[in-house]
């Protein structure tokens, strides 16, 4: 019998053949289809990005306006799901109303035609258009008020800060924001990808895939941790509480939220560029508070943990533009679901193209040949 050695979290063992993005960990390099992240953020939408993930290749422009327009024309959801959003309670996660409402769009566009390529771009066009007004709907109901309408004449991101705020969005937030999508649509076999995939290779539809993902998605070690980098540092308050809260962690062995990577050895490369549109937003509307603590945090984490590759990652400084946007943090990680949509269904298409249904196996720890004892003699 092979013996195969057991890897906790899959550590390093490939999970799929993919095209779409690579991350080279050591000299921080993320490339979505080839193209460096650095490009996209300065030069593409994330309407233009998501189609390069799905089908692999920059549109032409008629290619993208065709795509925006589709995307434009179903961003309305049904008046059947905002009513079904209306039950949910009010203290609920939006990322469970959000987990909860991907599911519910199965029930309405349920067929399952996956060899039907038309179906893979209504499929693809729906959910990028809908994920965003369920997000912005659940905001607005559990505040008690109806939901807001999309608004044709916005783009995707405007349109998101529209539906979210009732007021049309300040150009350059609104172009943040898009910015912001860019940068969190895709990531390799990150644990709500690998989620994805392994949904996907059941044959199932679509919404469950994504429904799946987004589960995936909130936990604190995932996308939930940009929620969490908030709340410390709202908890550490003040620049010299940073060094003692470090060093509290790293006694009682806790995370520190916004730090380290499966993969990058050094600063990802989007902290990065959201640091930069942190501070561009502080200069145009006011300085933010808490800039001040996560510099000085991450000086203090780099000192103290730098030797074992761990700086900060994508979540860390991604909150900070979000709260300069006035958004609530607890939408914080469904915003990341919002942009990680378009990864999830290119891995959905990808895994479509040569599927072999997931089925890994285990190392037994167990015992073998027990006998079964009678309740009474237990
Ligand atoms: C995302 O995978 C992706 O690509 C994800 C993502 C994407 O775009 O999809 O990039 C998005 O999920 C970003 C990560 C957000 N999570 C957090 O910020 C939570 C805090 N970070 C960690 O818990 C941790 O770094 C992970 C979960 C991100 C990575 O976990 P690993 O690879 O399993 O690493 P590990 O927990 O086994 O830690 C390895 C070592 C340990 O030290 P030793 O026992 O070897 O001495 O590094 C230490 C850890 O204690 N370590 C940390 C730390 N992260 C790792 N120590 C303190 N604080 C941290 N944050």
């Amino acid at each position: 019998m092979m013996v195969c050695e057991f890897k906790p979290g899959l550590d390093g063992i490939p999970a799929a053949q993919s095209s779409i993005s690579s991350v080279d960990g050591h000299s921080g390099i993320l490339e979505y289809r080839g193209i460096r992240i650095e490009e996209l953020a300065e030069k593409s939408t994330f309407l233009e990005t998501a189609y390069l993930l799905i089908w692999g290749e920059l549109p032409t422009s008629e290619e993208l306006a065709a795509f925006e327009s589709e995307v434009r024309s179903h961003r309305r959801i049904k008046y059947r799901i905002s009513d079904m959003m209306k039950c949910f309670p009010e203290s609920g996660h939006p990322m469970d109303a959000l987990q909860a409402s991907a599911a519910a769009l199965g029930l309405f566009y349920s067929r399952r035609d996956l060899n039907n390529p038309i179906y893979i771009r209504d499929a693809v066009v729906r959910l990028i258009a809908k994920i965003p007004t369920m997000v912005a709907a659940f905001q607005l109901m559990r505040n008690g008020n109806d939901a807001v309408r999309p608004q044709d004449d916005l783009d995707y991101a405007a349109n998101f800060l529209y539906m979210l705020n009732e007021k049309e969005p300040d150009a350059l937030a609104a172009r943040i924001f898009d910015i912001c999508l860019i940068l969190h649509a895709e990531h390799t076999m990150n644990a709500s990808t690998f989620s994805a995939r392994v949904t996907a290779s059941t044959l199932t539809d679509p919404y469950a895939v994504v429904a799946s993902a987004v589960g995936t998605l909130g936990g604190p070690l995932h996308g939930g941790a940009n929620e969490e980098v908030i709340q410390m540092l709202e908890a550490i308050g003040c620049v010299e509480n940073v060094r003692p809260y470090i060093e509290d962690c790293l006694e009682r062995k806790a995370k520190i939220m916004g730090f380290g990577h499966r993969v990058y050895k050094v600063k990802d490369p989007r902290a990065t560029i959201l640091q930069n549109m942190a501070e561009k937003l502080f200069d145009k509307f006011s300085p933010d508070k808490y800039y001040d603590i996560a510099q000085e945090m991450e000086r203090v984490v780099e000192e103290k943990l730098g030797h074992k590759g761990i700086y900060p990652n994508v979540d860390f400084y991604s909150g900070l533009v979000y709260l300069k946007l006035g958004i609530p943090t607890d939408l914080f990680t469904p915003i990341f679901a919002i942009a990680r949509v378009a990864g999830w269904l290119a891995h959905w298409k990808e895994q479509l193209e040569e599927n072999r249904i997931y089925r890994p196996t285990q190392v037994y720890n167990g015992k073998h040949s027990i006998l079964y004892t009678p309740i009474e003699k237990r």
